[in-house]
């Protein structure tokens, strides 16, 4: 079977990865890829977003199964686009990825079933969301609705950041003209847990922790994720059923009873408060830098469970025992300026026997070169979180490239006594 996986990331590169060991796959396609990628599957310079581009490619080529990385291709309704065309894709529909492209319908959607999640209230008013904040207190989250990449979030500590905020969002329209989600604040610990959903169906994979700051101890601005792991020593099994039954399973079923059955990944946001545990947020798709922990440690074909997937079929999935922590490898600067083009040695063999998952390199004449902010993941394995963690660190020491940073504390939350 052919396949083609949209997207140019780790988190692409982690799921072609997985696709080169089923079975049944003979030939992998990626579009745009990267040039990590380029070593596993054929790139084509089609861009996430040209959809049209796409399905011709896919129907030119036979493909018999596209599955779609980034969320900016579900936005544009890439899936509609294939399955009007008679295309077979993984990935929600245009209506169905709105539980992630507008904060404002997943809050209601949690509100109307009652998911657990923290209280709300959509505002598109700078004056009455002011006024909301001064009399609800601080902490407050904002949470600007539309696609801002992750910047839309403002978690405020005083009423003068929550009003700077509420100013940027809502008179100055700095992302946009849009509404405001204003959010009880949380506290615990934040967990992915990811699951193949389709229709009533739902079929989880293995938590994982992500880490958004730049910096040791949780500091620094936010990224796209510095470093991630799996298992996760604090969420017991008890924790994963609850967030099955309580919160994945009956979300599968509200988007169906909605009109808009999810296809796909469901990837829920989740933190373990003391009051139990509560959405933060759910993602239409695979998250990164996750992935990239998670997919090494399936055991079952992936591709089974991409068909299962599209087909409403079923699935039995199985795990590897051992643990994954992948530690992401970012140029100097990143996540604001960084320059680009640094030699980078040493890949093969410190890739050998566990995962480099590339994210932002190109291919010279000279080797791999550094050509985005995040350039890497480099994955290590171990039987327990300790030996996966000494080995990521002893591969990344193997990697060479003077304009490269790392947080040296990913985990650290397992670690901890
Ligand atoms: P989101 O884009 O909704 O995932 O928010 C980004 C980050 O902000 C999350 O990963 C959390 O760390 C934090 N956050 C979001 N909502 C809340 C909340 N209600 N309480 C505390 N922290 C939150
Ligand atoms: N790791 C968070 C995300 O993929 O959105």
């Amino acid at each position: 079977m052919k396949v083609l996986v949209i997207g140019s990331g780790g988190r692409e590169h982690a799921i072609v990865d997985a696709l080169s060991r089923s079975k049944q796959v003979d030939k992998i396609w990626c579009a745009p890829g990267n040039a990590g990628i380029a070593l596993q599957a054929e790139c084509v310079a089609i861009g996430v977003s040209e959809c049209e581009k796409l399905a011709d490619f896919a129907e030119a080529n036979n493909i018999a199964l596209t599955v779609v990385g980034p969320e900016a291709a579900l936005a544009v309704g890439i899936v509609d686009l294939f399955k009007e065309r008679g295309l077979k894709i993984v990935g929600p529909t245009k209506a169905a990825a709105q539980i992630e492209c507008s904060k404002e319908f997943a809050k209601d959607l949690m509100h109307k079933y009652q998911i657990p999640t923290a209280a709300y209230k959509v505002f598109s008013e700078y004056e009455a969301a002011r006024d909301y904040v001064r009399r609800t207190g601080v902490p407050t989250v904002l949470k600007y609705d539309g696609l801002a990449a992750g910047k839309g979030v403002v978690i405020a500590m005083t009423e003068a950041e929550a009003d700077e905020a509420l100013r940027d969002m809502l008179l100055d329209d700095k992302f946009g003209k849009g509404s405001v989600v204003i959010e009880e604040y949380l506290e615990g610990v934040e967990f992915s847990y990811m699951c193949f959903v389709s229709g009533h169906k739902v079929w989880p994979m293995v938590s994982a922790q992500d880490h958004k700051r730049a910096c040791d101890g949780d500091k620094g601005p936010n990224t796209g994720g510095m470093g991630a792991y799996s298992p996760l020593p604090f969420i017991t099994e008890e924790d994963e059923r609850y967030a099955l039954e309580q919160i994945m399973q009956p979300t599968a079923d509200a988007m169906v009873k909605e009109g808009c059955p999810f296809e796909g990944i469901l990837y829920g946001g989740l933190m373990k408060t003391a009051k139990g545990i509560k959405v933060i947020e759910f993602n239409a798709r695979f998250g990164d830098p996750e992935t990239e922990v998670v997919l090494p440690r399936l055991k079952s074909d992936i591709a089974d469970a991409f068909m299962a997937v599209a087909d409403h079929g079923s699935m039995q999935l199985e795990w590897h025992d051992f643990a994954t922590l992948g530690i992401v490898l970012a140029s100097k600067g990143y996540p604001g300026s960084y320059e680009k083009g640094f030699e980078i040695k040493g890949l093969e063999e410190a890739g050998r026997g566990a995962w480099i998952y590339h994210m932002g390199t190109k291919s010279t004449d000279k080797g791999f070169v550094t050509a985005g902010g995040r350039v890497m993941t480099v994955v290590g394995k171990g039987a327990t979180l300790q030996e996966a963690r000494e080995d990521a660190r002893r591969r990344v020491e193997m990697i060479e490239c003077e304009n490269l940073f790392h947080r040296s504390d990913i985990g650290w939350r397992a670690f901890e006594k």
